[in-house]
């Protein structure tokens, strides 16, 4: 795998930032941010858009198809760096949420077979950038719910080994509602 530069990445971002901004802190809940997210993490769903988009098995989305499409594996491993690099602006969870929200991230639900998150996503939701697992605290909730539906529905099929389609397919609307906005505060 390619070794990103950060600085090098800044310089190739100006496509980017229209949506993400510029420091990855995405000005609106339209687009996730990527500030603070693994670098090794984005740089596997920067591959996987282009893989979709040019027939392959990855990630399927039309805007980030066209933008990943002309990147080289050396651009990816370079925005990648940039965007890890920044810092996330945090986001609070709403108070009424967090009991349960906790109870879901950090126990799961043994009756149900949910596997806690907090076994891959970690205590604070930082994930674990060796194994790829990506940090969640900070996102937007509209951006987090968007992808656990999606992984629900199984339109997201990109985690390996289906880890992530095998547990949102025991989620209720209500459990995604909570565990977007808890996550999103961690
Ligand atoms: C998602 C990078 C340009 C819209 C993402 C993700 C990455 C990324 C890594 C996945 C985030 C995650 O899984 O947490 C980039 C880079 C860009 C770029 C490096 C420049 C080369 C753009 C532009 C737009 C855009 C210009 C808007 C026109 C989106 C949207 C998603 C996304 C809508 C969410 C896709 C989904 O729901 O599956 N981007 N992006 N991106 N980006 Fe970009
Ligand atoms: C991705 C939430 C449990 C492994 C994601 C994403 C979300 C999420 C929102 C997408 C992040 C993004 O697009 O930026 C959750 C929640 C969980 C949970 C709420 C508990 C209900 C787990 C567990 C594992 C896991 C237990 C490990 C067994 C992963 C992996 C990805 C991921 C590997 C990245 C998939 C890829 O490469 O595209 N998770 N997760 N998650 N999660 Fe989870």
């Amino acid at each position: 795998q390619a070794q990103g530069d950060a600085e090098a990445g800044k310089a190739k971002s100006a496509t980017c930032v229209a949506c993400h901004g510029p420091d990855g802190n995405s000005p609106t809940d339209m687009y996730p941010k990527l500030a603070g997210q693994h670098a090794s993490y984005l740089a596997k769903q920067l591959a996987e858009f282009k893989a979709a988009a040019t027939g392959g098995e990855g990630r399927a989305n039309a805007i980030m198809g066209g933008m990943a499409m002309p990147l080289s594996e050396q651009d990816m491993a370079d925005l990648s760096a940039y965007f890890a690099s920044q810092a996330i602006v945090p986001v609070a969870t709403p108070e009424d949420v967090v009991e349960q929200g906790a109870a879901l991230y950090q126990g799961g639900d043994i009756e149900r077979g949910i596997t806690a998150c907090i076994a891959c996503h970690g205590p604070r939701g930082e994930g674990l950038e060796s194994a790829k697992f990506p940090s969640l605290a900070g996102q937007y909730p509209s951006y987090i719910a968007t992808q656990l539906n999606m992984f629900r529905s199984g339109e997201r099929n990109n985690d390996p080994n289906g880890m992530m389609r095998s547990i949102a397919a025991k989620l209720t609307d209500q459990d995604i509602e909570v565990l977007s906005q808890y996550v999103a505060g961690l």
